[in-house]
């Protein structure tokens, strides 16, 4: 079946189409448009801003999509659209988008959790991949465990008590001096510098629950930051990147361990846009080798928000027979 998949969270608006049933995962397209530069002005997603680009972008990507997969409206057996979590603003955009276009054209509508596509967009690369796994999302707004028990039911067992991992790098990016969203350049940067040169507080909770605190990590990043201003020095970017990155990792890798002997799962999918974090990657392919555990990551252009893996989660709830119709809403929360 062909399944027209819609992604206005924050701030991309994305439209793909592909084509997926059983035995078949193909993505005949996916455009996404990026808001970055706009919002790297305030050095953060500025809601508002957000929103009215959605409205500018959101009709001219979505015919981009069609022309490009070689697929008419007519052809489209379902639409998917994220419906939460995410910006209230942005999310009615592509919610009222696609309540729109299904309804004019008799297409059936189906309602996408955000966190539950970027763990969808693993299907559409690893074709022999089924629940029950361990996945872990990390990214801008959720750095979670979830024991996914079905193609549409998670259960999250662990996560951060706070800020998320991609707003841990982009913070601390800033604040050195990189543009928004600072956690690719944080990524390439660490390469340079001396994971050992400066001693980070671990976000890993004590005690054995998979649980993060990223907000005291950040704070004594800051603290040295600053320290170093103050006796007239300007900190080594690099050196602090590594340190950062480092202690991170080890943290994930930690919390992973623990989440995977905890749940018993023998196959971990690593999703959210962090998931392009090449330490991460890494790291947690090699815990999974030492485990015997299956390692499932979506290649990094599938990591971010997009369209696809929008339109892969719906397929799962079409299958369910989980419709939505004129009356879903937007919700900002989980
Ligand atoms: O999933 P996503 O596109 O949007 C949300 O749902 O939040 O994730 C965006 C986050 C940003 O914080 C960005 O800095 C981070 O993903 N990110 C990275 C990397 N690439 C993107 N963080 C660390 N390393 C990367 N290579
Ligand atoms: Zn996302």
């Amino acid at each position: 079946m062909i399944i027209l998949g819609m992604e206005s969270s924050c701030d991309e608006t994305s439209a793909a189409v592909i084509r997926m049933e059983e035995g078949r995962r193909e993505i005949l397209s996916n455009i996404v448009a990026s808001q970055i530069e706009i919002h790297r002005l305030y050095g953060g997603v500025v809601p508002e801003i957000a929103s009215r680009a959605h409205i500018e972008a959101i009709s001219g990507i979505t015919y981009e999509a069609l022309e490009t997969a070689g697929v008419m409206l007519a052809d489209v057996d379902c639409v998917a659209v994220t419906s939460h979590p995410g910006l209230i603003g942005a999310l009615l955009v592509g919610v009222n988008f696609a309540k729109s276009l299904a309804f004019a054209h008799g297409i059936p509508l189906v309602a996408v959790n955000h966190v539950k596509a970027h763990v969808a967009a693993a299907y559409l690369e690893y074709p022999d991949l089924k629940p029950p796994f361990l996945a872990l999302v990390v990214s801008g707004g959720h750095t979670s465990y979830y024991r996914v028990d079905s193609y549409t039911e998670f259960c999250e067992i662990g996560g951060t008590r706070d800020d998320a991992a991609g707003e841990a790098f982009d913070k601390i990016g800033r604040v050195i001096g990189m543009p928004y969203p600072g956690g690719a350049e944080m990524d390439r940067l660490a390469y340079e510098g001396d994971p050992t040169a400066i001693k980070l507080p671990s976000p890993a909770l004590l005690g054995d629950t998979a649980e993060f605190s990223f907000s005291g990590l950040k704070t004594a990043a800051l603290n040295y930051i600053n320290g170093e201003r103050q006796k007239g020095r300007e900190p080594n970017a690099a050196d602090l990147a590594a340190s950062y990155t480092k202690t991170v990792v080890d943290a994930i890798r930690r919390k992973t361990e623990l989440a995977l002997s905890q749940s018993g799962a023998k196959t971990l999918v690593l999703a959210g846009g962090v998931a392009a974090n090449s330490h991460i990657r890494r790291e947690l392919e090699a815990l999974c080798r030492q485990r015997g555990a299956a390692f499932c990551t979506p290649s990094r252009s599938l990591c971010g928000d997009n369209g696809a893996m929008v339109a892969a989660a719906g397929y799962f709830e079409y299958q369910n027979g989980t419709f939505a119709d004129t009356s879903l809403n937007a919700s900002a929360c989980d």
